[in-house]
């Protein structure tokens, strides 16, 4: 049943012929009280009168709400959208179409918010990014300029400011790798290269690899007991090496002098490996948490303590897990530590 809010324009109409016709019989037959006269005069007031009402109503309301419509999708409107134009308009009431008005008015709103979102993030971006730049890049002309202006011609202190020009110059190098891999991860146009490998393997490798900086913390790397039985996964090696890298990287970087890394691995049902490594260093807090994986994202605390970085390691590990149709993610207490975890699909046979 249509309700008095939800009328079709063809019921608004019989509603009105009704309205006029039925009073109007009532007179005539008052006047002349033959029934067939009364009748006649009863159907042919409604027919006309519906009709009219009806014309006046599609004419003069709905071609100019087709036409709204027609702005609504702005697009010349496809065949299905003039399908619904010419027959389905037409029976909607005005307040089925203050619906659709709406619907479309809070889609625009959804759109217009992702704009407005997409272009602070694209500020935030250069912002950044020019902050990033600026350091290295000032302090290498600092260098250089000093060494022209005469401390090249002094062999105690040219040597020094040759090592921090080039160790600058290597944090740019760094930097420009990291926003390649981003770019490359963010336009998709990269191809996984997937393979089963040992993931216990590939990690040990990792270690070896940084063993250097873990061993000058005096962080011991271990594989957690009960973990060791090797696991298959099948991904992509090298980027997995990177996440490894970045995570470990982090671990001893933020992780506490002597402390202990340790890395767990097991199976989640039947075709996936979840992967966690642990420090027991500094901790993230709460409020951090949620916004660790974004680009150039550094809590205070790693940015009062000054330990080299821009932030864009957690972002390209998020990258490359998701790439992989996977989840990664932080559970971590101030003080305490960290532990990041990601999946991986197991041996594909
Ligand atoms: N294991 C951890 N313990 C404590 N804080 C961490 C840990 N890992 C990451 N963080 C916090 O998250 C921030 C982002 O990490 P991310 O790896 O993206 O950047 P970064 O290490 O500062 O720089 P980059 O990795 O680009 O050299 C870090 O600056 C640090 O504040
Ligand atoms: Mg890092």
């Amino acid at each position: 049943m249509a309700t008095s809010k939800n009328i079709s324009p063809q019921q608004l109409a019989a509603l009105t012929a009704l309205g006029l016709s039925v009073p109007i019989t009532l007179g005539i037959f008052f006047f002349k009280p033959v029934w067939w006269i009364a009748l006649a005069s009863l159907v042919v007031i409604f027919v006309g009168a519906y009709g009219l009402i009806l014309y006046t109503l599609q004419t003069f309301i709905y071609r100019k709400m087709k036409l709204i419509y027609k702005f609504i999708y702005q697009t010349k409107a496809s065949r299905k959208e003039e399908y619904y134009l010419k027959n389905i308009l037409p029976q909607k009431s005005i307040d089925q179409v203050r619906e659709d008005v709406e619907t479309w008015a809070e889609q625009r709103k959804e759109e217009i918010e992702m704009l407005q979102q997409n272009e602070a993030f694209r500020k935030e971006f250069l912002q950044n990014l020019s902050h990033e730049l600026k350091t290295p890049i000032f302090a290498i002309q600092g260098y250089v300029d000093t060494l022209l202006g005469g401390a090249m011609e002094k062999p105690e202190v040219n040597k020094k400011f040759l090592q921090s020009t080039s160790r600058n110059i290597d944090r740019l190098v760094n930097l420009v790798d990291d926003l390649d891999a981003i770019s490359k991860l963010e336009s998709g146009g990269q191809l996984l290269l997937m393979d089963n490998f040992v993931i216990q393997d590939l990690l040990k490798e990792v270690y070896e690899t940084l063993s250097f900086k873990s061993d000058e913390k005096g962080i011991k790397c271990i594989v957690k007991k009960g973990c060791e039985f090797p696991l298959t996964v099948y991904a992509d090696k090298e980027k997995i090496r990177q996440v490894f890298i970045n995570l470990v990287d982090n671990a001893i970087k933020y992780g506490k002098q002597f402390g202990t890394i340790e890395a767990s691995f097991y199976k989640v049902d039947g075709s996936s490996i979840l992967v966690e490594i642990s420090d027991d260093g500094s901790g993230i807090a709460e409020e951090h948490l949620a916004r660790i994986f974004e680009r150039f994202y550094r809590t205070d605390l790693a940015r009062s303590r000054q330990v080299g970085g821009s932030g864009l390691g957690l972002s390209i590990c998020k990258h490359i897990i998701e790439a992989h149709g996977q989840t990664i993610h932080v559970r971590s207490k101030i003080d305490v530590g960290s532990t990041f975890g990601f999946t991986l699909f197991s041996k594909k046979d």
